[in-house]
């Protein structure tokens, strides 16, 4: 595959909300992201996603935007955007934001003009349907759930019309049939790459287009979670080249698309193959949940965490190229998923190892580099998240009897506020995020868990972060690391995720314990080779034995190989 400077990119995602106050007002700005580009920098990333900063009445966060050409006015204005990118760019950080094409706020000018009337000629920037009327009854135009619980439908009085929202019921979906949508996309999309973006992470890239508006009989809910109705559609594919031979393909950027639950290899390729796809890479969720129950406990599943891996990786080889992310703002925290409490440093370290060695562009997401964890909810009121307060209220009206207590506990699990929570900058009030009171509750293991503390500390996560970055950007394992053809070895192994990165002669192994116990990975899994020498590991006197490495709890090692044929 040809080149290009993001399969060199190490990217951060910024959560701008949670990441830093600058102004007392307890909600994270991108003053806040300028003020901390040189921690970013020191850190090594050489990329950022910033999650949205339109202008938006915040109902989710920012991703109902009301105005594509303004600033939220809590995060700054289009100047402070404009220093962030100046020195982002000093600092030799690219920037890339989100391009959310599915939906805007109902607060948006088009919105707001649309539901006026029949014939307003902004009606067809959205979709409206007439009510469904059975045996007198009136019914929502299908029984589609939308994503945040619920119907996928919203009545708006002024025409007494459905209006589709997949998401929250301030985020109407637009019509991507309309010529006059696909135009003010292309025309915004321009307005942001002239500015100096290096590209776009493309929000529910796969939702552009529904299937015909027909009762889905998948399950008997009252409304059906059938996500294929609105998922991975030909047309998609159709309005995303548009936007590739009219936008994307003019500028010397990167596209990384979101194509959620669900998508195959196969659809994944339609997107981002490099011959016929029309983004450069997509974000799969596949990896998320690979959990098992094992004596009523939920154990990390190694193989099937390989399984997803192999499959996409393998299945893009040669055709396209990955994103590697543990988590996004959207995702539990990789800690609590994943890692091991009882050996907390040792396997966040082991989890970064398993992940970052991996083919593939990386994105860590803010606080993963200190190892935050979720965040112990019991209360509806603790919740920010549109999401989960609707899950849990949906709950809690559908099953009498059942407390909010145990609503919550359905719910918090998958809860997206666990990534949301202010990012633990020292031990000092509010972990340093804000001095003013904080949107949503800061962790309370923030004493412990800070940036401050682990970047003093050689042997911190943090450092270990560092390290990753450096071998894989600066080191003279630069070449293998970036372009490496990739190879899992003892796959069947459910204590480690153990693979080979290999570039004409040069080969790297990268060996990762998921165990608590001492194991052993053996010479005899890697046909070919034979051990070289030890170049990174996060204990310090990791070693090997003339046939094997031992593996103390969550030890990750990565060592040179000698090909032996
Ligand atoms: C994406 C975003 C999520 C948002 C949704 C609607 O999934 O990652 O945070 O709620 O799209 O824009
Ligand atoms: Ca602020």
């Amino acid at each position: 595959m040809k080149r290009k400077w993001w399969m060199e990119s190490f990217g951060y995602q910024i959560y701008i909300k949670s990441f830093y106050d600058t102004n007392g007002d307890g909600i994270g700005d991108l003053e806040g992201v300028y003020e901390k580009l040189d921690y970013l920098h020191e850190l090594g990333v050489n990329l950022i996603w910033l999650v949205p900063f339109y202008k938006s009445p915040m109902d989710d966060n920012g991703y109902d935007v009301s105005d594509f050409y303004e600033v939220a006015s809590e995060y700054g204005t289009l100047e402070t955007f404009k220093k962030v990118l100046d020195k982002a760019n000093k600092l030799n950080i690219k920037v890339i934001i989100d391009l959310i094409l599915n939906h805007t706020s109902d607060e948006h000018y088009w919105f707001q003009e649309s539901r006026k009337s029949l014939d307003n000629p902004y009606r067809e920037y959205y979709i409206w349907q007439p009510p469904r009327i059975i045996e007198g009854k009136e019914y929502e135009p299908t029984n589609w759930s939308s994503f945040f619980g619920g119907s996928c439908w919203k009545k708006d009085e002024i025409t007494g019309y459905y209006f589709m929202k997949i998401f929250s019921d301030k985020m109407p979906d637009l019509n991507w049939e309309s010529e006059k949508v696909q135009q003010e996309m292309i025309k915004m999309a321009k307005w942001w790459l002239d500015m100096g973006i290096s590209g776009f992470r493309i929000d529910a890239a796969s939702h552009l287009s529904r299937a015909p508006f027909e009762d889905s009989n998948m399950t008997n809910d009252r409304y059906v979670p059938d996500f294929s109705k609105y998922s991975n559609l030909p047309m998609v594919h159709e309005y995303l080249k548009l936007l590739d031979d009219q936008v994307f393909s003019k500028y010397d950027i990167m596209t990384v698309g979101e194509v959620g639950g669900g998508a195959s290899v196969e659809s994944g390729l339609r997107y981002a193959s490099k011959d016929y796809g029309q983004l450069d890479m997509v974000f799969n969720f596949d990896h998320n949940w690979c959990t098992k129950k094992v004596n009523g406990e939920e154990v990390t599943d190694v193989v099937r965490l390989k399984y997803v891996f192999r499959k996409w990786i393998y299945g893009f080889k040669g055709k396209g190229w990955n994103p590697l992310y543990w988590l996004n703002h959207d995702h539990p925290r990789v800690m609590s998923m994943y890692g091991d409490m009882d050996y907390f440093e040792k396997s966040a370290k082991m989890l970064a190892n398993t992940l970052y060695f991996i083919k593939g562009t990386p994105f860590i997401y803010q606080g993963e580099e200190i190892g935050m964890t979720n965040y112990p909810f019991t209360k509806l009121e603790e919740f920010r998240d549109v999401s989960t307060i609707n899950h849990i209220k949906f709950s809690l009206e559908n099953n009498p009897g059942l407390t909010e207590e145990e609503a919550v506990k359905w719910h918090v699990g998958n809860s997206r506020d666990h990534a949301r929570i202010p990012m633990q900058w020292n031990s000092s009030r509010n972990a340093g995020f804000t001095e003013g009171t904080p949107w949503i509750n800061v962790h309370p293991n923030y004493k412990e868990i800070n940036v401050e503390n682990q970047m003093k500390d050689p042997n911190s996560i943090w450092n270990h972060y560092k390290n990753i970055i450096n071998l894989k950007l600066n080191s003279k394992y630069r070449e293998v690391l970036i372009y490496g053809d990739f190879e899992i070895v003892d796959y069947n192994n459910p204590h480690n995720f153990s693979y080979i990165r290999r570039l004409k002669d040069k080969a790297i192994l990268v060996v990762n314990s998921f165990s608590n116990q001492n194991r052993r990975f053996m010479q005899s899994k890697i046909k070919g080779y034979e051990f070289d020498e030890i170049i990174f590991s996060n204990y310090e006197d990791s070693h090997i034995s003339p046939k094997s490495i031992p593996l103390r709890p969550y030890e990750a090692v990565v060592l040179s190989l000698k090909l032996t044929k």
